[in-house]
């Protein structure tokens, strides 16, 4: 459900096919939506979702947004929230007060269509004549399904696994990426290079000379894509309507004002901004600018809505780490497909018993990754342990225990294919989801180690009295800079520590040192709440907590009063968009970290807990890694 409206949303602004007027949701005699390229076939919940949204903006402002409008931002909204970029969405389009004429509505490219240049055209005659928007922008079947009667016709092992599909439960919906169906990534472009699009559209993209090359750049490059998607769909939005800026501001997305009845025609102002000016106050708009995007984000997942406190701003640039060796997106796409579905419900169900196990999930991950890379080592019982040093004893165990269990379903759907090192990456993304961050796709192939880190590099993770100049160097030797310190830090948005931790800022002179004093009330074992606002959501109030000087560590509140980190802390704190998509973007980092022998070990069969020969383990020591698979 939440997947399916947020993909519809990605879809209904392209088939706006007079422009952007909210005329395919009128219903009734003459709808759009019952003409050929739409019937059936948009999701009518997805609509209703708009018209929900209007319902709400318009009682908390009155009639002062428009339905092109509201579904403009939820489309965009569902971009986002599906991983995907944000982009500037002008704003002050009018309805329209009838629908499109269906010799328009039947102009809509079809899935059929196999001429490049036809679809090319196609889109030049809405000013969109570029290759680049045509990829960029066919990039919508990131997300999404197709019911069976569109796909392409028999012709190679792929169309005819789809056909079988089809032909078993021809109800059956075909996801449109078959990399990653429900992310808003690249996949898409990934299954075109192995010849696995679904509509004979696509196809023609990756068989076309013009368009193939750019199809293999967005599938190398997941930013490449984002940046053409984002100047497509904003040149897209800029395209003049056939009939100009006419119309009003509809009480029902599905009726016109006056009903069935041709209204006087309201004519805003020449151009997107006199049509702003013309139809309410800055700030009530502005108001049901924010209503509108919380309400799709309450819609979609109500974990995430207390994340739509502010409009997103610019586009601000993320780079995409490049993979490190042996590590690729897809690598049990084959060998054990269900790999993700499995670790993402158990760690839901998992969290819904208890919430807490979220925080305990992201702070084993970095204690694996940081002494010498993700192997799993954290994870080994026994001699020598890393559990048994003290920067890992307050690790939780049910967390750690939930490792194993995941590993244990997997290995008893797909055999011993999956290593535990990839299990943690995977169900510590999926936690930070659960908890209220945005997706990110997670690099595989990691190995796990044979034996547990020497203790001097479990010793070089950071200490909470540390200052700033000593986290950046020990961030920096493992190629992480001050941005991902800062991105990172952010872990510390959910989960608590013992007062034991913190001690020394009891001695500081300031009121919020004063409070955590007094919680503690002299007993070390008590716990904190690491980000006092929202201690549960995985949000950026960390960040404007430290702002107003309530970080619990020396470590985080020492982010603020240096110039390497402040920036990026108040970055954070203004822009939630930035702070998620920066940290998604430091975890691949962080979680593609190799000891000094690169990636070597094996997939434990038995148990995350022991390595699959116990020798190894006893004949390493505590000296570090034994020898290399
Ligand atoms: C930047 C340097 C960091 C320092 C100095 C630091 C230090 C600490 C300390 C002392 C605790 C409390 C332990 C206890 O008393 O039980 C803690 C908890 C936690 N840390 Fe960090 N940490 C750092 C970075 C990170 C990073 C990068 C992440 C993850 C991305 C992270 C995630 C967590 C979480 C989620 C908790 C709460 C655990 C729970 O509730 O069980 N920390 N950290």
């Amino acid at each position: 459900m939440i997947n399916s409206s947020k993909n519809d949303r990605v879809r209904t602004n392209p088939h706006a096919v007079q422009g952007c007027d909210a005329s395919v949701y009128l219903k009734g005699a003459n709808s759009e939506q019952g003409m050929p390229p739409n019937a059936n076939s948009l999701q009518p919940r997805a609509l209703q979702l708009v018209e929900d949204i209007r319902a709400k903006v318009h009682a908390a402002c009155g009639p002062t947004v428009s339905c092109t409008d509201i579904s403009a931002l939820a489309t965009r909204a569902a971009v986002v929230l599906s991983g995907g970029p944000t982009y500037p969405v002008p704003l002050g389009q009018l309805d329209s007060l009838a629908p499109a004429p269906e010799s328009l509505v039947n102009q809509l490219p079809g899935p059929g269509t196999s001429s490049v240049r036809q679809l090319i055209n196609l889109f030049g005659s809405r000013g969109m004549g570029d290759a680049a928007d045509l990829v960029a922008l066919s990039g919508g079947h990131t997300v999404g399904r197709s019911q069976c009667a569109f796909v392409r016709p028999v012709d190679d092992t792929f169309s005819q696994k789809m056909a079988a599909n089809c032909s078993v439960n021809p109800s059956t919906k075909q996801d449109l990426d078959v990399v990653t169906p429900i992310t808003f990534d690249n996949g898409y472009y990934v299954a075109l290079t192995r010849r696995q699009g679904v509509f004979t559209s696509d196809m023609a993209l990756i068989k076309d000379t013009t368009t193939a090359p750019i199809v293999r750049q967005f599938a190398q490059d997941k930013a490449a894509f984002f940046t053409q998607f984002v100047k497509s769909i904003v040149k897209l939005s800029k395209v003049p309507r056939s009939g100009g800026n006419k119309g009003e501001i509809r009480r029902n997305c599905f009726k016109t004002n006056s009903g069935a009845r041709l209204i006087d025609v309201v004519e805003a102002a020449a151009g997107v901004v006199e049509g702003i000016r013309s139809i309410g106050t800055m700030a009530s708009r502005r108001m049901g600018i924010v209503l509108a995007l919380s309400t799709v984000a309450a819609l979609l997942s109500p974990a995430v809505s207390a994340r739509f406190i502010s409009l997103p701003t610019d586009h601000l640039p993320i780079t995409t780490p490049p993979l490190a060796d042996g590590l690729v997106f897809d690598l049990y796409s084959d060998s054990c497909p269900q790999l993700e579905t499995i670790v993402r419900s158990a760690v839901q169900s998992a969290l819904q018993q208890e919430i807490a196990l979220a925080a305990g999930l992201l702070r084993i991950f970095f204690h694996d990754c940081f002494p010498q890379g993700c192997d799993a080592s954290l994870l080994l019982t026994g001699a020598n342990s890393e559990q048994q040093l003290p920067p890992n004893l307050t690790l939780q165990p049910r967390a750690l225990q939930l490792i194993e269990d995941i590993r244990a379903q997997v290995h008893a759907a797909c055999g011993p294919t999956v290593s535990c090192a990839d299990i943690t990456a995977l169900a510590t993304r999926d936690a930070a989801v659960a908890s209220g961050g945005l997706p990110y796709d997670v690099p595989l192939g990691r190995l796990d180690s044979f034996a547990p880190a020497p203790s001097d590099a479990v010793f070089q993770l950071p200490q909470p009295t540390s200052d700033v100049s000593t986290l950046l160097s020990a961030f920096q030797t493992r190629n992480l800079d001050n941005v991902d310190l800062v991105a990172l830090s952010g872990g510390h948005s959910i989960g608590r520590a013992q007062c034991s931790s913190f001690s020394n800022r009891f001695r500081e002179d300031d009121d919020f040192a004063r409070r955590l004093a007094a919680n503690c009330s002299n007993d070390g074992s008590r716990l904190q709440e690491l980000d006092v606002t929202t201690p549960d959501v995985f949000d950026n109030k960390y960040y404007s907590n430290l702002v107003a000087g309530q970080g619990v560590f020396t470590s985080d509140q020492g982010l603020t009063g240096d110039w390497r980190t402040s920036w990026v802390v108040n970055g954070f704190a203004g822009n939630h968009w930035w702070f998620y998509g920066q940290f998604g973007s430091s975890m691949v980092k962080l979680g593609q970290l190799q000891g000094p022998s690169g990636n070597v070990g094996e997939i434990r069969r038995n148990s995350c807990f022991v390595p699959n020969s116990q020798t190894i383990l006893a004949a390493a020591g505590n000296d570090g890694f034994a020898a290399s698979a």
